[in-house]
């Protein structure tokens, strides 16, 4: 039994309101209290208001005046993989696309070549590097894809390290679908029967969710929908990569299958966003893969906020297309890019990826009965955390109400 209560926040940034995802004004309402505090118990909020209106245990946790949010929570993740692809990333600063690249059998596949080559424990070290940057960036909670494996024994491998991840809170993904191997190339029919025959149903035990990655030269939309409609009968629940070099109809394809999530959408015109929102799809947009790859094209966050969806932010860290596990550089370039405001970029962020993942009512706002992961910020005013950016700005992270940084 352990109970104390979190003092002196300048800004208590609750994100409470309605059991759903926030869409248009709302997203803008962060549910701020001003001299907050929070009593927590066993790792469980148990209140939250203002000080001088709250009976406190003696326990107490100062904040320094400083701004507390909720952990964030980053819907869209690749933490598992071996190796680094910085030669890739020099030859892309000296001109190479990152298609290039990956026709000439870089990207995806050389990432897949080094993580087939290491053991589970040597993935779970490099995991580790990754969980410690995602804490230290003030995220409590992950969704983590395999899809460096693409055979069954690498793909299992994958899933359970992220299994293994401990302090940080990994939600997994299957994701066989993320590239045709090497072994393959040619025979994609081939692989798609090994996916849906051999793999679907063994990594339905370690993982919810199916991915995949559906763009016309990787899995166009009538390969996706043979997968992952497979994937549905297994009893998953489908996150997709649509729409990232090109619009493929990838986003209609989303709502068709019912799927929780459609994540990229940089190329999703109108048709895309109505058929998101008749099928309560929510998109997960990632501006760190446009950063990273300079290509320039940021998803139409305001036209998704206007129609009404549910829109969510994540990092995509991985170690090819976005080498970034800082939700904070997210929301930065959410708002110079995307032209989102400080709040939605923090709603956007935390409740509604919460919500995404299916865990609305444990994470993502600071509210009675929800899980106390919450993050001291070396800031004043939510707004500073994509304002002032390239900064570590978590002094203090909590998981279930334990001090993990
Ligand atoms: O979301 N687009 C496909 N998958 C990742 C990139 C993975 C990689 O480059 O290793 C993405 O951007
Ligand atoms: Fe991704």
């Amino acid at each position: 039994m352990s109970t104390f209560a979190l003092v002196n926040c300048s800004e208590l940034v609750t994100l409470a309101g309605p059991a759903r995802p926030r869409v248009r004004t709302e997203m803008r309402d962060l549910a701020v209290i001003r001299d907050g505090a929070m009593v927590v118990r066993d790792g469980v909020i148990e209140q939250v208001g203002r000080r001088a209106e709250m009976t406190l245990p003696p326990k107490t946790i100062d904040a320094g005046g400083n701004a507390v949010m909720p952990g964030f929570v980053d819907a869209h993740t690749h933490p598992v993989f071996a190796g680094n692809r910085a030669d890739e990333f020099e030859a892309r600063a000296g001109g190479a696309t990152y298609q290039q690249i990956a026709a000439a059998g870089g990207g995806i596949r050389s990432t897949v070549r080094k993580t087939r080559a290491a053991t589970e424990d040597e993935l779970m070290r490099a995991a580790s590097r990754s969980v410690n940057w995602f804490l230290r960036c003030g995220t409590t909670t992950i969704e983590a894809k395999s899809g460096y494996g693409l055979t069954l024994a690498d793909e299992l491998k994958m899933l359970r390290v992220i299994h293994r991840m401990g302090t940080l809170r990994a939600i997994p993904t299957f994701l066989g679908a993320h590239e045709v191997p090497d072994e393959y190339r040619g025979r994609r029919e081939e692989y798609i029967d090994l996916v849906i025959h051999e793999m679907l149903p063994a990594a339905r035990k370690l993982a919810g969710y199916c991915d995949i990655f559906c763009e016309p030269h990787v899995f166009p939309v009538a390969d996706a929908r043979r997968i992952l409609s497979a994937a549905k009968e297994h009893g998953f629940k489908l996150r997709m990569h649509v729409d990232q070099l090109q619009d493929s109809g990838g986003a209609q394809l989303a709502a068709e299958l019912g799927a929780v999530t459609a994540d990229h959408l940089e190329y999703t015109e109108t048709p895309g966003i109505t058929a998101m929102l008749d099928r309560g799809v929510q998109p997960v947009l990632l501006p760190g893969s446009v950063y990273a790859l300079g290509s320039k094209r940021y998803p139409d966050a305001r036209a998704m906020i206007d129609a009404g969806l549910g829109v969510v932010l994540a990092t995509d860290f991985n170690p090819g297309s976005s080498p970034t596990p800082s939700i904070p550089m997210i929301c930065s370039l959410a708002c110079t890019q995307m032209k989102m405001t400080p709040a939605e970029s923090i709603t956007a962020a935390t409740i509604n990826a919460a919500y995404s993942l299916q865990c609305g009512h444990q994470i993502g706002s600071l509210e009675a009965g929800k899980r106390a992961d919450f993050v001291i910020h070396d800031y004043t005013d939510h707004r500073e955390l994509p304002y002032f950016f390239g900064i570590p700005s978590a002094l203090a992270v909590f998981v279930g109400g334990q001090r993990v940084v």
